[in-house]
């Protein structure tokens, strides 16, 4: 199966590991297993010694109940039997696809996104299309547009919501009117919600799991819960046959995702309302941050985002971006990403819910080096 280079994957994995100010970062602020101890109020004797003597065995093949529970309490309606664990939301997608789409079926997927909702579909079949996400829309799609897209056979429409890069938040009742035309095709809704529960205000923001049985919701525990570093996501549907393929593909490349990585998860979990509190605080300062920054730069312009880690940010110097990101990090250690990677040219992408320190320190370094361009 051929498939596309990973635009954004490819960059991160040359340049992320020697920067200075690391403003490409998409989770908030990682923690450690002692910070989420300390959050759950957790003594590490206590935390170990059930740990240790564990026996390595693959674990509960389909995730703990408590693994399941906890990701089910991020949704209104979801049951924990209606939960598959996945490799992170990036093995959720890729579960997702390839699970349900064949070759010659219609699929429709939004741009700007990450890359993974058109990539995988495309090296599946050859009949994707692509709603393009346009910044005077506010990033949102254009509903007659996709009403032209969606075919009575169409088999699967895959959003991203909120959205990376840009920050956008379809609220409800734009959520219903997708799944309104998704429902006249008979399509399944994949809505990629890695960045859900991070909104700038506090308002609930819907998943397409609890509002169309053939919706299909992908989270998982790297952005909201700052634990990339454990690898567990999730697919959440109410649609029993997807879950029946979920789980049979999942037989194939999975088995199950890791007793050390469920008992970690599970714990967040349960403590997710004082790890959402600190997340959310984070997200919330250093956007107040960025925003100043924003506003004290004529040569820069956004859409502000309303909820998510990051922002697509448009430039007016004749630099294309790869180039402008590549000499800013080779000169100052800021790193962000370009926005070609997006297929979004002259602007790039920051990661603004980094520790403070370094979205200040890498906001500086890009001012300083455009003050040259
Ligand atoms: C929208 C989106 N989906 C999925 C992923 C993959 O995340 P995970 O670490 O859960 O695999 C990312 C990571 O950047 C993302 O931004």
């Amino acid at each position: 199966m051929r498939i596309e280079p990973f635009a954004v994957e490819e960059w991160m994995n040359e340049y992320e590991e020697g920067a200075k100010f690391n403003t490409a970062e998409t989770c908030v602020d990682s923690i450690s297993i002692d910070d989420l101890l300390g959050l759950a109020g957790k003594s590490r004797e206590e935390f170990f010694s059930s740990l240790c003597s564990r026996r390595l065995t693959y674990g509960d093949i389909q995730g703990s109940n408590a693994l399941r529970s906890g990701i089910a309490s991020l949704y209104r309606t979801i049951g924990k039997e209606e939960v598959v664990t996945t490799h992170g939301a990036a093995g959720g997608n890729h579960h997702v696809f390839i699970s349900l789409v064949s070759p010659g079926d219609h699929v429709v997927s939004v741009m700007p996104t990450y890359q993974q909702l058109y990539s995988i579909p495309r090296s599946i079949t050859s009949d994707v299309d692509v709603l393009k996400l346009r910044k005077e829309n506010g990033y949102l799609p254009d509903l007659d547009e996709l009403k032209r897209l969606a075919l009575p056979d169409t088999r699967m429409i895959a959003i991203n919501n909120p959205n990376n890069p840009t920050g956008a938040v379809m609220d409800r009742d734009m959520l219903c009117r997708i799944i309104e035309i998704a429902d006249k095709c008979g399509a399944y809704l994949l809505c990629d919600e890695v960045y859900r529960h991070l909104g700038q205000d506090d308002e609930w923001c819907e998943s397409v799991a609890d509002l169309y049985d053939k919706g299909i919701s992908v989270g998982s525990m790297s952005k909201v819960f700052s634990l990339a570093g454990i690898r567990i996501g999730w697919i959440a549907t109410h649609d029993e046959d997807a879950r029946k393929q979920f789980l049979s593909h999942r037989d194939y490349d999975l088995i199950s995702c890791g007793m050390i990585d469920d008992v970690i998860a599970s714990l967040a979990l349960e403590n997710k309302e004082k790890i959402l509190e600190r997340n959310r605080g984070i997200i919330r300062s250093n956007l107040a941050i960025l925003d100043d920054w924003i506003h004290g730069n004529s040569h820069f312009s956004y859409v502000k985002p309303q909820a998510g880690t990051t922002a697509l940010i448009h430039y007016d110097f004749q630099v294309p971006s790869y180039k402008l990101c590549k000499d800013l990090y080779t000169e100052t250690g800021a790193f962000l990403t370009p926005g070609d990677c997006f297929e979004e040219p002259y602007s790039f992408r920051i990661g603004y819910a980094c520790n403070k320190d370094v979205l200040e320190g890498g906001l500086k370094a890009i001012s300083e080096y455009c003050s040259r361009l």
